[in-house]
C-alpha cells in the first residue's frame, strides 16, 4: 500500500467479510492504521474503513453526522442504512438502528432493565444454568465448549430476561449461533433462517400472551404493559427490540468466553495466575474484550460532508467503525497485541462508544465471570482438539468460534436448583 491509496480514486483492496481478512486481520489493520486510518474500499458498494482509535471515537460520538438509522420495506425486502455492510434485509434493530430523538425514547424505556443492580438479579440464574450444563457432560470427559456451554449460558440468561420458556433453550441457542457463521449460499442456510424466524415468532406469541396477564418481571411482559412516548408498543417495535437484545447479546458473549478459554488453554502461566488470584478475572476479562473484540466492526451513514483524520468523506457515504482495529492502536495501548492483565488503563471500545455504547455490558461481564468460575472450579484442566475446532470463516460481524471440542478428566455432577 502506498501513501496515495485509500481514496475513492485509489481504493484499497479490503473486505471485512473475506476469509483472508479473518486470517490476517491484525496485520491488515496495522498497515491500514499506519498508512490511511480512514480508507476507501470499493467492496459491497463502497465504504470507508476507520481503523485508528481517534477516528473511530470521533465518528461514534457524532451520531448527527454518522447516523445508525435504517429503513426497510418488508414487501420488497429492500432498504438502506443501518449498522451492517452489506445491508441486511431484515427489519431494523432497536435502539441500535435509530438516531436521536427516537433513540432516546427506546433507550430510556429499557435502560433500567440493564443497570448493574438489575443484572445482579440474574447472577444466580447464570450460575444455575452453567452448573446444569456442565452436569450434562462432566461425567463423559468431553464436550463441545461452544455448543454445550459458552453458547447455551448466554442464550438461557437472555431467554429468562425476555420471558421465554427455558424448556426451549436448545431451539433458541442453536440457530442464533449457526446463523452467524453459515454462508448465505450454503444449502443449510434456509433452515438456519427458519430457526431464527421461529425465535421471533415465539417472541411475538409470548408478547401477545403477556398482554392478557398481569405484568411480570420480564421484558416481553414489560413491553406488553408499559407505554413508550405515550403509546403501547406495536408488535414490529417489540420485534425490533427483541432482535437487538437477542442478536446483540448471545453470540457476542459466547465468542468472548470461548476466545478467553482458548487463550488460557495455551497460556498455562496466565491460567494458573488467574486461578490463584480470582480478583484478577475482571482485568483479564477487559483484556480479552480488547484483544478479541467480539463485535469486529459496525457501520454508519454519513449525513453531511466532513473531514475525519485528514480524509474528506461525503454525504451519503457509508463508513465502517472498526472497534477491533481501534482496540489495537499503539497510540493508545502499549504492546497492543499482547494480553496483559496488569494494563494500567484499558479504555477499550469493544462495547462501542458514544450514545449507542452497549447497554448489555453488565450482562456480558456477569455471564463471562460465571462461566469462567464454573470452568475453573469443575474443569480446571481442559485440552482442545484443534483438529475439530473451527473459527468463523468470516468475522465481519462477530469474531468467534463455530465449534471447539475439548477433553478433560471426568468429574462428578453437583447438586443444582435448575434441571435441564
Ligand atoms: C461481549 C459481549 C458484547 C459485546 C462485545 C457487545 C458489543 C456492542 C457494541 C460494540 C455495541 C455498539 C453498537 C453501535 O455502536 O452501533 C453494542 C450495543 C448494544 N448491545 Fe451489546 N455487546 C455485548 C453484549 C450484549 C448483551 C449481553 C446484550 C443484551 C443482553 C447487548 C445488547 C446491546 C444493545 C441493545 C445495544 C444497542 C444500544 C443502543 O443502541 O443504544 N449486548 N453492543
Amino acid at each position: 500500500m502506498d501513501q496515495k491509496q485509500g481514496t475513492k480514486a485509489n481504493p484499497i483492496a479490503f473486505d471485512h467479510e473475506s476469509p483472508e481478512h479473518a486470517e490476517n486481520w491484525p496485520d491488515e489493520f496495522r498497515e491500514m492504521r499506519e498508512k490511511c486510518p480512514v480508507a476507501w474500499t470499493d467492496r459491497h458498494g463502497g465504504y470507508w474503513v476507520a481503523t485508528s482509535y481517534d477516528a473511530v471515537v470521533e465518528m461514534a460520538r457524532d451520531p448527527e453526522t454518522f447516523s445508525s438509522a435504517k429503513s426497510f420495506d418488508p414487501e420488497t425486502a429492500s432498504g438502506s442504512g443501518g449498522i451492517t455492510i452489506p445491508f441486511t434485509p431484515i427489519p431494523r434493530g432497536l435502539p441500535v438502528e435509530s438516531d436521536p430523538p427516537e433513540w432516546n425514547l427506546f433507550r430510556d424505556f429499557i435502560n433500567r432493565r440493564f443497570a448493574p443492580k438489575a443484572v445482579e438479579g440474574f447472577r444466580q440464574d447464570a450460575r444455575n444454568f452453567a452448573t446444569a450444563l456442565l452436569n450434562r457432560v462432566i461425567e463423559t470427559g468431553e464436550m463441545d465448549l461452544v455448543n454445550d456451554f459458552t453458547g447455551p449460558v448466554p442464550a438461557m440468561v437472555t431467554m429468562k430476561l425476555m420471558g421465554l420458556p427455558l424448556s426451549e433453550w436448545r431451539e433458541f441457542a442453536d440457530p442464533l449461533h449457526t446463523m452467524v457463521f453459515t454462508p448465505k449460499e450454503a444449502p443449510e442456510y434456509a433452515q438456519v433462517v427458519a430457526g431464527v424466524d421461529w425465535i421471533f415468532q415465539r417472541c411475538a406469541e409470548e408478547f401477545m400472551r403477556y398482554k392478557g396477564l398481569p405484568e411480570e418481571p420480564n421484558l416481553l411482559s414489560y413491553f406488553a404493559h408499559q407505554p413508550v412516548g405515550g403509546r403501547l408498543l406495536e408488535l414490529n417495535d417489540v420485534l425490533s427490540l427483541a432482535n437487538n437484545i437477542i442478536i446483540g447479546g448471545v453470540d457476542t458473549t459466547t465468542a468472548l468466553t470461548t476466545h478467553a478459554l482458548e487463550y488460557l488453554h495455551h497460556h498455562s502461566e496466565a491460567k494458573a495466575r488467574l486461578m490463584a488470584e480470582p480478583s484478577l478475572v475482571p482485568f483479564a476479562r477487559e483484556e480479552f474484550l480488547r484483544v478479541f473484540s467480539p463485535i469486529h466492526c459496525l457501520a454508519r451513514n454519513v449525513t453531511r460532508s466532513v473531514e475525519v483524520a485528514g480524509q474528506d468523506v461525503d454525504e451519503g457515504d457509508r463508513v465502517m467503525l472498526v472497534w477491533a482495529a481501534a482496540n489495537r492502536d499503539p497510540a493508545v495501548f502499549e504492546s497492543p497485541d499482547e494480553v496483559n492483565f496488569d494494563r494500567a488503563s484499558n479504555r477499550h471500545l469493544a462495547f462501542g462508544s458514544g450514545i449507542h455504547r452497549c447497554i448489555g455490558s453488565s450482562f456480558a461481564r456477569m455471564m463471562f465471570e460465571e462461566m469462567i468460575a464454573q470452568m475453573f472450579a469443575r474443569i480446571p484442566d481442559w485440552t482442545i482438539d484443534y483438529e475439530g475446532a473451527r473459527r468463523y470463516r468470516s468475522i465481519g460481524t462477530i469474531n468467534g468460534w463455530e465449534t471447539m471440542p475439548i477433553r478433560f478428566p471426568p468429574g462428578p455432577k453437583v447438586p443444582c436448583d435448575f434441571e435441564i
